[in-house]
């Protein structure tokens, strides 16, 4: 049998774009509320505070992205959301409302069933995930049928086979990569049928972790066109775990800025971007290369800390330029400046009060 090139198994955009319902819109409905979220790993050396304090909140069918320098703790948020969070790691403390619902107090179970419900995950680096000796359609039927309960009524293969056409078309592959294997698709494609994956089950909040990373450009932008149709079809709500801040403010409504284990700025993207508050925030879109002045990625100066030793103020004081006293001393809240603007520094405690 003739197998079908790479080429002629992509969809074409415009064709892609077809099977796409337009029009998902933030309401006011609050999909995920996270308040004071402690995710710690215990180590041997000591405790890790991978993910501290953190709250924030997402709004049904907005996109949120969250950003921050590798180790920040992105990976290890999104994974207490879909309460993964696997020893020596665990949930500390703080909630996690999703549609109304506590899920850090759900039993096993009610959170099985949750998170095949109204919960997707496409984990950080899926793609390569795949089985390779497993075609493709196999793949994907054996994650819906992971995803079954013992109660739902068992679909035909037909069914099966039919779910699978209708999720590659939704991912914008054509039906036929189902018959392949993982290695005869590119990383974009493989990035695609992983996505498939993830919502094979039609949820309602979609984490992707990553999604473009080790792709090229042009199939980063494709990857990302992709997910926000799938996003608006299925009237979801997506939190973007990324650290390419151009890319993400093409994607999102909100941004999110981890640091060290916290969220220290969030807003709205364009205003993020026209006007950033944290000086952390400020230096990551300081450092992005732009069009018009062509200059090498210049990066932040000195390092992060390490999360098993904080130091008892502010975690970026030793980075900052503009830090004074109090900054060593004291750990910034996340203060709420208005407008849906949040950040933690201590330079903005008179603004927040006034
Ligand atoms: N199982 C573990 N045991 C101990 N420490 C861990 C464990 N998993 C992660 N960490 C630590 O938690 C911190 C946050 O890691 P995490 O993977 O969440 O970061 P990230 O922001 O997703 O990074 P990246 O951008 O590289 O994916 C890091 O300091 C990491 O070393
Ligand atoms: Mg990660």
């Amino acid at each position: 049998m003739v197998q079908p090139t790479i080429e002629e198994t992509r969809l074409s955009t415009e064709q892609a774009i077809k099977t796409y319902r337009e029009g998902a819109r933030i309401t006011d409905a609050d999909a995920l509320v996270v308040e004071d979220l402690s995710v710690y790993y215990e180590t041997d050396n000591g405790t890790v505070k991978a993910c501290d304090d953190v709250t924030f909140t997402l709004k049904q069918g907005e996109r949120f992205a969250l950003v921050g320098e590798s180790g920040s703790g992105k990976t290890t948020l999104a994974m207490a959301l879909m309460r993964l969070t696997r020893p020596p790691g665990h949930i500390a403390k703080g909630s996690v409302t999703l549609n109304g619902r506590d899920i850090t107090k759900l039993s096993d179970d009610e959170m099985r069933k949750t998170r095949l419900s109204e919960l997707a995950l496409v984990p950080q680096g899926a793609m390569n995930s795949l089985n390779p000796v497993m075609r493709i359609e196999r793949q994907i039927v054996d994650g819906i049928i992971d995803h079954l309960d013992d109660d739902d009524p068992k679909p035909t293969k037909e069914e099966l086979q039919e779910t699978v056409r209708d999720l590659l078309t939704r991912v914008g592959l054509r039906p036929s990569v189902a018959r392949l294997f993982p290695h005869e698709l590119s990383g974009g494609m493989k990035q695609r049928v992983a996505m498939a994956i993830g919502i094979s089950l039609r949820p309602k909040l979609i984490i992707a972790d990553e999604p473009t990373s080790a792709l090229d450009v042009v199939v980063q932008r494709q990857i990302m066109q992709t997910l926000g149709r799938l996003q608006e079809g299925l009237d979801a709500s997506i939190m973007l775990v990324g650290h390419d801040m151009g890319l993400v403010a093409q994607f999102a409504d909100t941004i999110g800025v981890m640091y060290a284990g916290k969220l220290v700025e969030i807003g709205p993207v364009e205003e993020v971007f026209s006007d950033p508050k944290h000086p952390y925030t400020k230096l990551l879109i300081g450092s992005l290369p732009s069009l018009q002045e062509k200059r090498e990625f210049l990066g932040i100066p000195g390092l992060p800390p390490q999360l098993i030793f904080l130091p008892e103020g502010c975690a970026f004081e030793d980075r900052c330029p503009s830090r004074f006293e109090k900054c060593q001393a004291e750990i910034p809240d996340l203060f709420d400046l208005g407008g849906r603007r949040e950040v933690a520094c201590h330079l903005y405690e008179e603004e927040a009060k006034s």
